[in-house]
């Protein structure tokens, strides 16, 4: 067989490449080895973790809130199998729908594992041992990434006691107590659906903060807010054992600063200490693909690699692993196969903490423009002065609108609240054209909508918000 675009690994990065090149005339395979489409992200990553997130949400809603709306539902009752058939019935829509697109695209679907042959060839080996091998013009690598462990610890995941996202995925029972190492976003997620449905959370964080990277004055407030939803935290700790012992497991850390070691037990313990990019057996280092110092595959600022003829995108390259980054630069790369001018803006990328409330954030920290010396201005706006929010009880956190100084361009927008995830992207937008926060203040917003506290913000970086 002989193809324009081989794409190897059929996640967000990788299908979305392959429908984009069908889309523009392209003749496209699409090799993938897990029996549906999606990659982690689709089968156990953020749409499994989604359903569990509303669900478990919805159940902690029906326990503290709708009594002050008005709605005696009494105690509500965890249902975890239903709570855990919803989540799978989720996951198998999205793989079901995969399948139509790819039909619907005629694209071809090579089941198996895709190796790099070199230039303008893939073998692709079916679970039956047999490998054969398709020509192409062009392959694209979106091999994404894989739970990447604690560095200098042996853990050995059963993904039943000692879990990784997918375990946690998956509990048949609510663990007593579960021990998150890491406060990054997996952790935060994944520890908040297990603290809502009754389980005692304890994150271990080598940071002094949750979040790193994040906001500093959102991560702050954000723990607050996680705190008094029963998660706790142990910071500045990093974890230097991690056993399965009896029917649960130890968890050992020290401070980070120095000082005595502590040993927790508990029922179950998540390790989300982060991915590394995917590419062992890819064959990349025989087809002369380089790497950079990280382990990802080395690519220019328009994921190319250093092969004519062969690109990579999403996880397994550099950057912010989030699926719908890997989607825009499967687009691009299709559209520069294609001869059109594909182009990623990484400056403009949004990310989304699926807890509750959410968190969510386009472009600059107030930290990273501090460090870069940028003359920034800072307007906030509280959603507990928002009148949608309190008629829906969601008066928590805040939204933050950084600005240039002199130009007035908006350089970064930070939201802590109910609906963040929605909210950013009009901030997304507005940055995407270069915007002022005057743009986005003078611009009309439904009343009531809690994006007004967006707008109010936007309005606080040069006068005063009108209702504060
Ligand atoms: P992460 O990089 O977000 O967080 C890992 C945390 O573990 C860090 O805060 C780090 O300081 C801590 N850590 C590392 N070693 C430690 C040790 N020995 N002891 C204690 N703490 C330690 O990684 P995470 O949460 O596993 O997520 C992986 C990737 O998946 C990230 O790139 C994330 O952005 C992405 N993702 C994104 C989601 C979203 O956008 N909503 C959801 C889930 C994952």
């Amino acid at each position: 067989m002989s193809y324009d675009v081989v794409v190897i690994g059929s996640g967000p990065g990788g299908y979305v490449c392959a429908i984009k090149a069908a889309q523009l005339g392209l003749k496209t395979a699409i090799v993938e080895k897990r029996p549906t489409h999606g990659g982690t992200c689709v089968n156990v990553g953020c749409i499994p973790s989604k359903a569990l997130l509303h669900a478990s949400e919805a159940f902690a809603h029906a326990g503290h809130v709708f009594a002050d709306l008005g709605i005696d539902v009494g105690k509500p009752k965890l249902d975890l199998k239903q709570m855990l058939a919803h989540k799978t019935r989720t996951v198998e829509q999205n793989t079901k729908g995969l399948d139509f697109l790819m039909k619907k695209n005629k694209i071809d679907v090579l089941r198996g594992t895709g190796k790099v042959m070199g230039k303008g060839k893939v073998s692709v080996a079916g679970e039956d041992g047999k490998s054969s091998d398709v020509e192409t013009k062009n392959i694209v690598i979106a091999t994404g990434s894989d739970v990447a462990g604690i560095p200098g610890v042996d853990v050995e995941f059963d993904e039943k006691v000692v879990v990784s996202s997918t375990g946690a995925l998956e509990f048949e029972k609510v663990p007593g107590h579960l021990v998150v190492v890491g406060g990054g976003v997996i952790g935060l997620e994944l520890g908040s659906v297990w603290a809502r449905l009754g389980a005692k959370v304890t994150v271990v964080e080598f940071l002094d903060t949750i979040l790193g990277g994040m906001d500093g004055e959102i991560a702050k407030q954000f723990q607050r807010m996680l705190g008094k939803q029963g998660l706790e935290f142990k910071l500045g700790a990093k974890v230097t054992a991690v056993k399965k012992a009896g029917k649960g497991a130890s968890i050992t850390f020290e401070p980070v600063k120095g000082g005595d070691a502590e040993t927790i037990e508990a029922d179950a313990v998540l390790v989300a200490t982060g991915r590394r990019p995917f590419t062992e057996g890819l064959g990349l280092e025989e087809a002369g693909v380089e790497l950079d110092d990280r382990g990802r595959v080395a690519t220019d600022g328009h994921c190319r690699t250093n092969v004519e003829g062969i690109y990579a995108i999403g996880d397994v390259i550099a950057g912010p692993m989030l699926a719908h980054k890997a989607e825009d630069e499967g687009v691009a790369v299709a559209e520069i196969i294609a001869g059109q001018a594909g182009h990623v803006n990484y400056d403009v990328i949004p990310s989304v903490v699926y807890t509750d409330p959410e968190v969510a954030s386009v472009g600059k920290t107030e930290e990273e423009l501090k460090k870069a010396g940028v003359d920034y201005k800072a307007g906030k706006f509280p959603f507990s002065a928002n009148g949608r929010a309190r008629a829906m009880l969601a008066t928590d956190g805040f939204v933050k609108v950084l600005a240039d100084a002199r130009t007035d361009r908006v350089l970064g927008v930070h939201i802590l609240g109910f609906g963040a995830g929605e909210m950013i992207h009009e901030a997304a937008v507005l940055m995407e054209f270069g915007g002022s926060s005057e743009d986005l203040a003078r611009t009309c917003h439904a009343h009531p909508t809690m994006s007004e506290a967006v707008k109010e913000a936007a309005l606080a970086t040069f006068a005063n918000p009108i209702h504060m």
